[in-house]
């Protein structure tokens, strides 16, 4: 039987992560190297079977706990195609995405598993960027609680974008970079659930909003002042920027031993700028690097303890 396949890849903040939440800009691009693939087949058997084999889980989606991400995206597809019952199918999902580290691994799940059902079933609408887009938020809503909507924007549209959380729109824009910039990935092997540490920090924002609305302005002065600087292709400036941007994401507790580590090896190897990637807490930091540089900072990193470290180039064409 014919089967339709779909992928999203990973994403990482360059700036401006937590800010986000609270109406600040940010700046995501998409991780190719790592993708979620969804595969939908017809099936012989009556209902819809979840096949996630990297989990080594399989079941029915009627059995499926309400909480359950995966049937989650499957409920959210089938609400909104406005399909009382799904036909009978079998989705199988997989990732090379790591979990937890802050590289959008449930958002590309989420867009992956939407696009391949809207292919299978024809219902063109549902496979549009935009409407990827906002089923993948319903689902980041479960999983996050109060999510800025750029996870989700980024891997459905699989661009760089300046991001800002607003109503009734989020404004979302792309950008051009003028020189490529080369970013090492490196995971600090510490799972970190986004969950938590946004909520902590909105209560740390309740207790003392003086002080976080300016750590945020800040936050948000430098994701501008990128936004012109990789438009720009000024590499020096936008390292110089990272390393600002971090210390107020330390300031804002977010960061943690780990993540300083490797952050401070990056840098003391030779890397322009260097700062914790996605909620924080552990997951992944990011390194800005010139190609020379590369190979030096990468077995840094890995001799300071970094579990995996990927290499990423941003361009104007994305590879
Ligand atoms: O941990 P990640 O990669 O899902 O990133 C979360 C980014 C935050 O700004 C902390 C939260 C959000 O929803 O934007």
């Amino acid at each position: 039987m014919a089967k339709t396949e779909a992928t999203a890849p990973g994403k990482i903040i360059l700036f401006g992560e937590h800010a986000v939440v609270y109406g600040r800009p940010a700046i995501a691009v998409p991780v190719t190297q790592v993708r979620a693939t969804a595969e939908v087949e017809d099936s012989a058997i009556k209902g819809v079977r979840l096949h996630a084999p990297d989990l080594g889980r399989e079941y029915w989606l009627s059995e499926a706990e309400e909480n359950d991400p995966f049937a989650y995206v499957v409920r959210v597809f089938s609400v909104a195609a406005s399909l009382g019952t799904l036909p009978d199918l079998k989705v199988t999902v997989r990732s090379t995405i790591p979990i937890a580290g802050g590289l959008g691994s449930g958002a590309a799940m989420a867009a992956a598993v939407i696009r391949a059902l809207a292919k299978h079933l024809d219902i063109t609408e549902l496979g549009a960027n935009q409407r990827v887009s906002e089923l993948t938020y319903q689902v980041e809503t479960l999983l996050h609680g109060t999510p800025s909507g750029i996870d989700n924007t980024v891997v459905a549209y699989e661009k760089p974008v300046f991001f800002i959380r607003q109503r009734p729109h989020n404004r979302i824009e792309t950008f051009s970079i003028s020189q490529p910039l080369r970013f090492l990935i490196a995971d600090t092997g510490v799972e970190s659930e986004t969950k938590l540490v946004v909520g902590d920090v909105r209560r740390r924002w309740q207790k003392d909003p003086g002080k976080y609305e300016k750590i945020f302005d800040n936050c948000g002065r430098i994701v501008n002042a990128a936004k012109v600087e990789i438009e720009g292709g000024r590499i020096k400036e936008i390292g110089h920027l990272m390393i600002e941007n971090q210390a107020y994401l330390k300031e804002m507790t977010v960061s943690s031993p780990e993540l300083e580590r490797l952050i401070s090896t990056a840098l003391g190897a030779g890397a322009l700028g260097a700062k914790l990637s996605g909620a924080g807490r552990g997951g992944n930091m990011i390194a800005l690097v010139t190609d020379l540089q590369e190979e030096k900072v990468r077995s840094a990193l890995l001799s300071a303890g970094a579990q995996r470290v990927l290499s990423s180039v941003l361009t104007n064409v994305l590879t």
